[in-house]
Order: structure tokens, then sequence, then C-alpha cells
């Protein structure tokens, strides 16, 4: 497959299920944030993997194993190439969450104390922040908050001011899922470094729609799910520093991750397989090897600057919808490409219930954000996100559907 930036218009091909009809309509697909579709690619990789490869890795030397093994380091290879990591600092987990609570129950319990602080965001994810609550609680450790300003970006003068606390930990997203605030991830992380703090970042929503270099970031911790980035579900990454990951104690334990194992106790084995215990999520991963080199070979510029016009574009159009309120930063390069948004006299699960009659598939609900719904003074909201497939058209069939809502609703 060689695509050109002009034939980005034509992606949804690439995507066998937008062929469906449900009761004779097309699939508007905007809910890419929540899961994004699986490109033919994809598929075909891991139907290869069970038709032609099918034995489990680093477990034998026969041909078969020596094949599915290169597989999935091969993908292991060009995840970590791609966002400038390397492979003994890029570590398979089950998703986003399984990779946070790696370093949450690893590095956390081993390095948490009472009295220590953690900071974590206002518009984390329960994912970026639960895992803290958890093993604070357990180490007798406590947790603040960096505030969201009214304009959805981050208060980082009061950051400022927190940093002076002298935190253990900075737990921030790269990019928002509920405000699709990009976050100057990149500048929180010096001065975290500068004030003596390990820096965990969830990419989730940055790894598919901008383009991330781990060099230039240098968090110590970035995690990361596949089944938003094209991949396929139950695999997810989580990229480390050599020296943390070496020095930090295993968290699953069991079969591969060992070196020896005596009656009384064990050694382990070398990264990366030090944190990847038990038989690995093999044609998962060898899935997200093919959905990056499928983002490798559009370009995740065309896909930003394709995604950002969209996104500017749904702005526009929502600005003139009477009683529309859109969540988060109004500049389009300041976001990513998702809008939460609220509608007078609507809740969000009418507006998602009727939108999903007309085939338009939104996320609605509390985007497992709930201290943020909460800043934001709302239960839930409704999200319409992009993906590579989507072109204007699914902004009018959104934007017709809105109508539909106010209709229906007599609004
Ligand atoms: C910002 C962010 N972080 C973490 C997650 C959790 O991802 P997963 O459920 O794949 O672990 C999500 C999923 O919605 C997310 O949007």
């Amino acid at each position: 497959m060689t695509l050109q930036v002009t034939d980005i218009g034509e992606l949804a091909a690439e995507f066998a299920v937008l062929e469906r009809r449900i009761d004779g309509r097309p699939i508007t697909y905007l809910d890419a944030a929540a899961t994004s579709l699986t490109p033919r690619v994809v598929v075909d990789a891991i139907v290869d993997y069970y038709t032609n490869h099918r034995a489990s890795v680093h477990r034998g030397v026969y041909p078969l194993i020596v094949e599915a093994t290169e597989l999935y380091e091969g993908a292991r290879e060009r995840i970590a190439a791609w966002l400038g990591s390397t492979p003994l600092e890029t570590i398979f987990t089950a998703n986003a969450t399984a990779s946070l609570n790696l370093v949450a129950h690893s590095w956390g319990r081993a390095n948490l104390n009472s009295g220590d602080t953690v900071l974590v965001t206002e518009l984390e994810h329960h994912s970026n922040l639960v895992p803290w609550q958890l093993i604070c609680e357990e180490r007798g450790a406590s947790i603040e908050y960096i505030p969201v300003l009214d304009d959805g970006t981050l208060d980082l003068d009061a950051y400022q001011l927190l940093l002076a606390r002298a935190p253990k930990l900075v737990c921030v997203a790269h990019v928002s899922n509920v405000l699709g605030t990009i976050n100057p991830v990149a500048e929180i992380t010096r001065e975290a470094h500068a004030a003596g703090a390990i820096v965990v970042i969830d990419g989730t929503q940055a790894v598919p729609q901008i383009a991330v270099d781990l060099r230039e970031i240098d968090a110590d911790f970035y995690a990361w799910t596949g089944h938003k980035a094209y991949g396929p579900t139950g695999v997810g990454v989580l990229h480390g520093r050599r020296e943390l990951l070496q020095a930090m104690p295993p968290f699953i334990s069991g079969g591969h991750m060992i070196k020896q194992v005596f009656q009384a106790s064990s050694t382990w084995t070398e990264l990366p397989g030090k944190f990847e215990a038990g038989t690995s999520q093999i044609a998962e991963a060898i899935g997200l090897g093919a959905a990056v080199g499928f983002i490798q070979e559009i370009g995740i510029d065309s896909i930003r600057a394709h995604e950002s016009a969209l996104t500017a574009a749904l702005l526009e159009r929502m600005a003139e919808f009477p009683g529309l309120h859109v969540h988060g930063p109004l500049d389009p390069a300041k976001r990513g490409a998702l809008v939460s948004f609220a509608m007078d006299g609507a809740h969000p699960h009418d507006i998602g219930e009727i939108l999903g009659r007309e085939g338009v598939c939104v996320r609605t609900g509390h985007h497992c954000a709930q201290p943020l719904m909460r800043r934001l003074r709302v239960g839930s909201t409704t999200r319409a996100s992009f993906a590579i497939h989507n072109t204007t058209d699914d902004i009018d069939r959104l934007m017709h559907g809105l109508e539909s809502v106010r209709r229906v609703l007599a609004l």
C-alpha cells in the first residue's frame, strides 16, 4: 500500500466495517477516540500470523517459532523506532490502563513513601488517576491536582507553585480525551525534572494523531494503547527509561519474566521480558506493528493536517449552531481531533441515541474523567472524534443529526 496525501479522502475503503449499512444507512464513525476502526492491513497481519506462523514466541527453536518471534520482535522494533524509543525500553502490555498500573504498582510501590506528593492533572482519564490513588493510599503518599483553566488548558502557574512542594511524581495526559487539549508535555517534563520529579505521560490520545518524539519529550514513562491507534484490542505499550525499568521490581510474575527460579527465590530476565510475564499478546502485537506501518505510510503529519482541518471545520459549524457549547480550547492548533460539546436542553444520552438512529456514532458519558466532569459542572458530554477515514461528509451528517435532535426534543 502506498498512499499519497491526496488519497486521504479515499481511505475509508481501507476500513471494511465502513462498507456495512445499518437499517439501510451508512456508518458515520466519529468515535475513534474511544476505539479506532481497523484497517485491512492490520486484519491481514493478524490473519497471516494465525494462518501461516502460528506458534508461541521465545519458547523454542523450530522454524515456526522463529518466524513468530521475528514478527513479534519486529513489531516492537518498528514501534520503538517510530516513537524514538528502543526495543529494550518498549514493553507490550494489555492496554494503556495496564501500562499505567505497571508503573504505579512497580515504580510506585518501590519509590513512594509516607509524606510524598504525586501531582496529577484535573483532566486525567481514570487510568492515570485511580492507580495513583490506590498506590498513594497504600504508601501514605498524597495526590495534588494541577487545575484546568476555563479555556481547557492546564494552569501552568499553579503547576509551578505545586512543583515548589517537591513532588515525587508528575502524571499528565499528552492529549485530553475530553477537552482535546494538547498539553505541553516536554515543558512540563523539563520543569518536573528540574524539581526532582519523575514524569508519567498518558499518550493514549496523542500517538494516533500527532507526531510524538519520546527523545524530545524526555519523560520517564510514556503509556499508550493499541486499539485507538488503528491496532487491535488487547495490546498496549509502556515506554520507560532504561535505568528506572532495570531498577524496578516485576509487576506480574510467572513464566518468561525470570532468569533463574530456585525453590525459595527467583531472579529476573533482562528488559523488556522482565515486564512481559506469561505468553505474550503475539497476534495483537503483530497487528499493532502493522497499524504503525499503516500510520507511517500515510505519514503522521498528513494525518494531523487532515484531522486538524476537519476539527477546524467542525468547530466553525458548531459555533453557528444554536444552543451548542464546545468544551476545551477553541483554537484547532491547540487541540487534538475530538470535540466534546453540550447542547442546551438535551441530555448527551438522548443526543447519542438520536444520532445513532441516523448512523452517526459518537461517544456519550463521563469519558472516564469524572473529576474533569465536576470541573466542567456537567455529568457527561457528547464527543465526536475524527480518524483518517473521516471527511467533511461526516461533519455534514453529524450536523444534520444535531438538527434532528433539536426537532425530536422540540428545542
Ligand atoms: C487519555 C486516555 N487514557 C487512557 C485510556 C485507557 O485506554 P485503555 O482502556 O485502552 O487502557 C483512554 C481510553 O479512553 C484514554 O482516552
